[in-house]
C-alpha cells in the first residue's frame, strides 16, 4: 500500500480529484468505482469545477457506485442515487446509462445483485475504485466479518451505521438493509484509492497501517492488492 498524508482535508481532496481526472486523461473510457459518504464530497466538488472548464470530461466514462440502500426510492434525499446526482452526475456530462448504482427498489434483490456483477464484468471490470473507510474498518457496506471473496450482496446494516445515517431519514424509518459490492468485487479493481479523513478515522487508520489482516477489519484486505493508495488527512 502506498500511503500519502496531507495537512488537511482540502489537500486530500485536491489529490483525490487529480488522481480521478488523470485516470480519465489516460483512458477516456475508464471504469470508475465510486463511493458516497462525507469524505469524497471535496473530491467531487473539485472534479465538478474542473470538468465545467473542460467540457466532455465524462463523455465516455463508466461508473459503478459501491452501494445503495434497500427500499429507498432513487429520488429520496437519503438515497445514494440522490447523493450522486447532487454531488456529481447533475454537473457533468456522463451519459445516464453509464452511471450505475445498485437498484435498491428491485423486486428481487438477489437478481439485482447478480445483474450488477454482470454489468461490472460487461464493462470490462473496474479500472479505478475510490473507497471511504468506516470507523470499524468497513469498505462500501462490507461490515466486519464479511468474507474476503464476497460478491455484490444484500447486507443487514448495523445499529451504529443506521444511527449514523438517521439524519437523512427523518420522514421514514432508517433503512435496515443495503446492496453492496462485495470485497471480492472491489479487490478485482485494477487500482484502488482509499480516502480517510478526521479524528473519527484515526484508530481505523492506525489499524490499517499495522498491516494486520483480519476479516474483522475489512479494509485490511487491501494489503493483498498490488495497486492501492491510501490518502490520509
Ligand atoms: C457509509 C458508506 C461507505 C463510507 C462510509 C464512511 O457506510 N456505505 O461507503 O465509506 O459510510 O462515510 P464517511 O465518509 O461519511 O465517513
Amino acid at each position: 500500500m502506498n500511503w500519502e498524508t496531507f495537512a488537511d482535508y482540502g489537500a486530500l481532496s485536491d489529490r483525490a480529484a487529480s488522481i480521478l481526472l488523470a485516470a480519465i486523461g489516460d483512458d477516456p473510457h475508464v471504469v470508475l468505482g465510486l463511493p458516497t459518504g462525507s469524505t469524497p464530497v471535496g473530491m467531487y466538488d473539485r472534479v465538478v469545477a474542473e470538468c465545467a472548464r473542460e467540457y466532455r470530461c465524462f463523455r465516455d466514462v463508466v461508473t459503478f457506485n459501491l452501494d445503495e440502500y434497500v427500499g429507498i426510492p432513487r429520488d429520496h434525499a437519503g438515497s445514494y442515487a440522490h447523493f450522486m446526482q447532487q454531488h456529481l452526475f447533475d454537473h457533468i456530462d456522463i451519459r445516464p446509462e453509464n452511471a450505475h448504482i445498485p437498484n435498491g427498489m428491485a423486486p428481487d434483490r438477489g437478481v439485482e445483485c447478480a445483474r450488477y456483477e454482470r454489468a461490472i464484468g460487461g464493462a470490462g471490470g473496474l479500472g479505478l475504485t475510490f473507497l471511504g473507510l468506516g470507523s470499524n474498518g468497513h469498505i462500501a457496506f462490507n461490515e466486519p466479518g464479511t468474507p474476503f471473496d464476497s460478491r455484490t450482496h444484500v447486507v443487514a446494516l448495523s445499529e451504529s451505521t443506521r444511527r449514523a445515517n438517521a439524519p437523512f431519514f427523518l420522514d421514514q424509518r432508517v433503512p435496515t438493509h443495503a446492496i453492496t459490492m462485495g470485497i471480492g468485487t472491489i479487490l478485482e479493481s485494477r487500482a484502488v484509492v482509499l480516502l480517510a479523513s478526521g479524528e473519527k478515522k484515526r484508530e481505523a487508520i492506525e489499524r490499517l497501517r499495522s498491516g494486520e489482516e483480519s476479516v474483522n477489519f475489512p479494509a485490511s484486505v487491501l494489503g493483498r492488492h498490488p495497486n492501492v493508495r491510501v490518502l490520509v488527512a
